[in-house]
């Protein structure tokens, strides 16, 4: 059954229903059921790190090749985030932006006029209201859909797409929920289309060097990680409009802090450090724990601002600012991912790879190397005390000037320019749409998306049950045990 044939469709919403239920593959939107993340099941602890079959029919993707094309089509979805991939995609040689979709106008037609400047095409504008995206992935002339919508909208749109034969490039967390993982999972495997999460630390200068010397080996026995995304994210800007949390227009994330109660924004630390560990390709999360400290922020925020037009006054907020997750892997590594967004702190991923031969830690960057590291990359005759950093300041800099990764070395003056997030998010988008570009796999494939993303659901149940331990879903299905990792070149 094509479940958006239009006499299907009323039998398909309430598949939607039994699939938000925990029932599978089917909740793929429709025009009349908003996404409800209140909604959602989540697993119980005894079943949560459960290994779903994969379905008959399904093949892995983690190698997956297609057809290498000289040009590759975009279509965008969300034009906030989305504006970084617009420019990013526009600037890039053997890319076109084919449309842009957003349900307020103003936002579509900026865009669309942004690409016009720079490339003299303009692309078709899908606005209006929320289920207009539709008409946009269902074009037979777009080759990539990047999606870059609020949460809940991550999956049906995702899963449509691919559906419909395009590659779903999905802004950080692909689901909310465990199953909504799987489900992102399946659909993949099955309709054989890649499902990158857009994770743009993964491309940043400190990543990149810090993954570089890990694939050289360079820390040894790989021990230990720490990582987060600590951002405070309570004031942008200048008024009450400015106050993130608090603006109507990107209420989602602050109602996921009414039903959430672990780690809300998990892949962006976690997404490096996974990446360096190969995990889903050499190792796997085995399970995790998580802790939440109180909550403060937002309703001591709400309480300074009095937003008066504002939906959040009733509300009430269960997620701790701080939340702790340690993760155990397979190799019995650890990881420390950690994510508070309302607390007066600078900013930190954290970033602290560990070995037996050396540690980075990032914010600021500093560099540790044992004294008995024979890497080639050394001054044999240098002295070195681990007990002190070896590298830091203008040494380390010039220690990561001379080992930057390939990839960086290439698009470094390029990115500079495109811009986003200090050209992270461009070098991100040139590498993935060259991997469709290529026909190989790109770096980032569906099973890091569900893997990074579920410790969102995990840390929650985590929290809610007393911070046990809970069993990492294995995204894989065991693949992990015989992949290499992939080799991330220019
Ligand atoms: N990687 C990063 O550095 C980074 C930074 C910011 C945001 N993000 C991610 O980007 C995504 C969007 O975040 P944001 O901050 O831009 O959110 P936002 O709420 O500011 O913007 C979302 C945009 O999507 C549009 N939209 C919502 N539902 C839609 C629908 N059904 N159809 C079409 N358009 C729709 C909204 O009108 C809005 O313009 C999220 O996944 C977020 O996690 C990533």
């Amino acid at each position: 059954m094509d479940p958006l044939e239009p006499g299907n469709r009323r039998d398909f919403l309430k598949l939607g229903v039994l699939a938000g239920l925990g029932f599978g593959l089917s909740a793929i939107p429709s025009a009349e059921a908003k996404p409800d993340p209140s909604q959602l099941k989540h697993r119980a602890a005894a079943d949560i790190g459960a290994i779903r079959p994969r379905p008959a029919g399904n093949k892995p993707v983690w190698n997956l090749t297609t057809k290498p094309q000289e040009k590759i089509r975009v279509g965008i979805i969300g034009l906030n985030r989305g504006r970084t991939h617009v420019i990013s995609a526009a600037a890039t040689p053997f890319a076109e932006v084919v449309a842009v979709c957003d349900i307020l106008d103003d936002r579509a037609k900026e865009q669309a006029e942004v690409v016009r400047k720079q490339t003299g095409k303009t692309p078709i504008i899908y606005s209006g209201d929320e289920n207009v995206w539709e008409k946009m992935v269902a074009r037979d002339d777009i080759d990539v859909v990047y999606v870059a919508t609020p949460w809940e909208w991550h999956k049906p749109m995702a899963i449509r797409s691919m559906e419909l034969g395009k590659h779903a490039f999905i802004e950080v967390n692909c689901g909310l929920t465990v199953d909504e993982c799987w489900d992102i999972v399946d659909a993949s495997e099955k309709y054989q289309r890649h499902c990158p999460i857009l994770e743009n630390c993964c491309y940043g200068e400190e990543e990149l060097f810090v993954l570089n010397l890990a694939r050289q080996g360079f820390f040894g026995d790989l021990k230990h990680g720490e990582c987060g995304y600590i951002h405070d994210q309570r004031v942008s800007g200048t008024g009450p409009k400015g106050y993130t949390f608090l603006d109507a227009q990107r209420e989602w994330r602050r109602n996921y802090a009414t039903i959430l109660q672990g780690n809300v924004y998990p892949t962006h630390g976690l997404g490096t450090i996974s990446q360096y560990m190969g995990i889903g390709r050499g190792d796997a999360f085995k399970y995790a724990v998580s802790v939440s400290s109180p909550e403060f922020g937002l309703s001591q925020l709400r309480e300074r601002v009095k937003p008066d037009r504002d939906r959040s006054k009733d509300q009430k907020f269960v997620c701790g600012d701080m939340n702790t997750s340690i993760i155990k892997t397979e190799l019995g590594r650890t990881i420390v991912v950690q994510h508070d967004n309302t607390s007066p702190r600078p900013y930190t991923r954290g970033n602290l790879l560990s070995g037996s031969l050396a540690t980075f830690a990032g914010y600021p960057n500093r560099l540790a190397i044992d004294a008995d590291n024979t890497s080639p990359l050394l001054d044999p005759k240098e002295k070195r005390h681990s007990h002190d950093w070896t590298y830091e300041g203008d040494k380390l800099k010039k220690f990561m000037a001379t080992n930057m990764h390939p990839l960086l070395k290439k698009l470094m003056v390029e990115s500079k320019k495109v811009g986003g997030h200090g050209g992270m998010d461009h070098v991100m988008n040139h590498r993935l749409l060259d991997c469709v570009r290529q026909g190989i796999t790109p770096d980032l494939t569906v099973y890091d998306a569900a893997g990074w993303s579920a410790l969102l659901d995990l840390s929650d149940r985590s929290v809610r049950d007393g911070s046990i331990p809970v069993a990492y879903p294995d995204f894989t299905r065991g693949g992990w045990k015989t992949l290499k990792p992939l080799p991330i070149v220019s």
